[in-house]
């Protein structure tokens, strides 16, 4: 893994930007992407600048289940209040939360990917080390599947919802070994809350009790981090 550090989340931002105007101009055509706070900065850069992506597709990592795309924190309408709506693409692709069959949806999302190849993906990552919605204790062989949020997840999203109550209790979550198909995969983190998940990531066992450090497995991982959340590395 290549740890770029950076002094705030607006300059993580940046730097991730230009690894994805690279990413276009080397002929990405599929970007993986994430919500939360983490990737708002990024977001920001591409929608002021003047990439075009009406020839790209979008995969999005995942989505609750249970709420309508209208939903202000359902991750369709977040994706699109903070990207879409600024930057069209040929498609986007997200899970659908509302599906009646949650079984067949996890399938066709499967068939997504598969189609679609991820080139570059961005991913934030949970305090418990968790990646999309993949919690500690997901098999890294796990592709597309519903998830049952962890009480610290809920508790760490609650912060979005009107109270805790109206948090969902599940998701939809692309798998740990469909991340680890994406040609490139960059992960930022900002913040004290994340220093120990970084830490673990990076010089931990590789196990799924932390689920990011199957990243170590892979051989294009690019970690932006400010000092906050490298706070518990040694000085690579
Ligand atoms: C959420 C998302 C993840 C995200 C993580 C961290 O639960 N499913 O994709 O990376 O938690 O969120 P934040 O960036 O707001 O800290």
């Amino acid at each position: 893994m290549k740890v770029i550090r950076v002094q705030n989340q607006v300059e993580g931002g940046q730097v991730a930007f230009n690894l994805l105007k690279e990413a276009m101009a080397d002929g990405a055509k599929t970007l993986g992407l994430a919500t939360g706070s983490t990737p708002l900065a990024f977001y920001k850069e591409v929608v002021a600048s003047d990439l075009d992506f009406t020839d790209m597709t979008s995969i999005n990592l995942d989505e609750y289940v249970g709420l309508a795309k209208e939903h202000d924190q359902s991750y369709d309408y977040f994706m699109r209040d903070n990207l879409f709506n600024a930057k069209p693409f040929k498609e986007n692709f997200l899970p659908n939360g509302l599906a009646s069959d949650l079984d067949a949806e996890v399938k066709a999302y499967d068939g997504v990917i598969a189609e679609h190849p991820i080139d570059f993906q961005i991913l934030g990552i949970g305090r418990n080390g968790h990646i999309g919605f993949n919690e500690p204790g997901t098999s890294f062989e796990m592709t597309t599947h519903v998830v049952d949020l962890q009480e610290s997840t809920i508790e760490a999203n609650s912060r979005f919802f009107a109270s805790r109550e109206d948090v969902p209790k599940q998701a939809i979550s692309m798998g740990i070994a469909s991340i680890m198909k994406s040609k490139t995969i960059i992960l930022m983190a900002f913040g004290k809350e994340k220093a120990h998940a970084i830490k673990e990531m990076i010089t931990g066992p590789v196990t799924e009790d932390l689920p990011a450090s199957v990243l170590q497995k892979h051989d294009n991982v690019i970690v932006i981090v400010d000092q906050e959340a490298a706070s518990e590395l040694e000085s690579l």
